[in-house]
């Protein structure tokens, strides 16, 4: 029994920021970042959240699969930017779409939460526990971002992309491969609310996203690469075999340096981050939406997926479409 991606959907909000929108409230320009991280526009949060462009990616997913609520089982959340601490953002998609059955739970392993998600999604339909799930990258990074911060901010987008998978006879994912290194986490952090309890004096103010650009980049050009080599190969196959290879879309630099290191074309790499910028734990699953929208995935191939980011985590995985 394989787990099997059975429907994709996407919702990005309706404001579209271009890199010279940005120029003119900060010291940027065009050509510094499209040259150095391929993005050109994002699109950037005012009435969505990151609930609302959860439920309407799902309600796609759903109809794209050709599945009804009542039939959910499982809905899980990739998300570092949930609206609220409690409920769960799954919880929110759950009443919204109206999945009474489903058990709903968040996630955070940031740009690589959609990939964790699958994982466990896979780890439920394979010991029988559950058969269809909804799971969803969400992320309104915008509200998290120090808009002061260019050397950050610039990189980022807000969106969800969702994924109906399914218990099959048949197709679906053949290997993963996830990994964890907490001692390099502070390279890219965000601090979440401090506390204020009556003990504390001067409570801390509010922080943002930091990144160590440089070495998240040193740490994305190793670690991806060796990631989907051991993949490939558990799914006993080669490099050569493999159709499309649908990366977290964080930049550019990153996606060729990766395609140079596992010797294969750039034109076997899609891309969505230079309309959307990097939207964390939603870009693998828009990104694959996008391809499944274009006529991309056809039956039988075979897609290498990969996440990476915040944590430090990665997940990689190789599915049979
Ligand atoms: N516009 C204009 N100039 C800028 C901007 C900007 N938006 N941001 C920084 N600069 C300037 C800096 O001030 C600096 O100027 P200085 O030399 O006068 O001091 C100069 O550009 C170089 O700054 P660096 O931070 O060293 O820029 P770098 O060449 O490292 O590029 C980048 C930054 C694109 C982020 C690079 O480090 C990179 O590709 N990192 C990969 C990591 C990444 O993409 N992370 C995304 C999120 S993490 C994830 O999803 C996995």
């Amino acid at each position: 029994m394989k787990t099997r991606i059975i429907g994709t959907g996407s919702c990005l909000p309706a404001n579209v920021v271009t890199n010279d929108d940005l120029s003119q409230i900060m010291d940027t320009s065009d050509e510094w970042i499209s040259s150095r991280t391929g993005i050109r526009k994002r699109h950037l949060a005012k009435d969505e959240t990151t609930a609302s462009m959860s439920i309407e990616a799902a309600r796609r997913a759903m109809e794209n699969a050709g599945v009804t609520a009542e039939e959910i089982d499982l809905i899980i959340v990739g998300t570092v930017s949930a609206d609220y601490i409690t409920p769960a953002c799954s919880c929110e998609v759950q009443a919204a779409i109206g999945a009474e059955r489903a058990v709903a739970f968040d996630i955070n392993a940031a740009c690589s939460g959609f990939m964790f998600a699958l994982h466990i999604a896979n780890a439920y339909l394979q010991c029988g526990t559950y058969q269809t799930a909804l799971i969803i990258g969400a992320e309104t990074l915008s509200k998290i971002m120090d808009w002061s911060d260019r050397s950050t901010c610039v990189l980022f987008g807000d969106g969800a992309g969702a994924a109906v998978v399914r218990a099959d006879e048949k197709a679906g994912f053949l290997a993963f491969d996830l990994g964890s290194d907490g001692v390099k986490g502070r390279v890219l952090s965000g601090v979440n609310r401090t506390n204020n309890n009556p003990l504390i004096q001067t409570p801390k103010e509010l922080q943002y996203i930091h990144m160590d650009g440089q070495e998240v980049y040193k740490f994305a050009v190793t670690m991806v690469p060796a990631s989907l080599h051991k993949v490939i190969e558990e799914a006993g196959l080669g490099v050569e075999d493999i159709d499309y290879f649908a990366l977290h879309q964080a930049n550019i630099r990153i996606i060729q340096s990766v395609a140079k290191r596992l010797k294969v074309a750039e034109d076997k790499f899609p891309i969505s981050l230079d309309h959307c910028g990097n939207i964390s734990a939603a870009s693998v699953p828009i990104l694959l939406d996008e391809m499944n929208q274009r006529g991309l995935l056809k039956p039988g191939m075979k897609i290498a997926l990969s996440g990476f980011g915040g944590g430090l985590t990665w997940a990689s995985a190789v599915l049979e479409w």
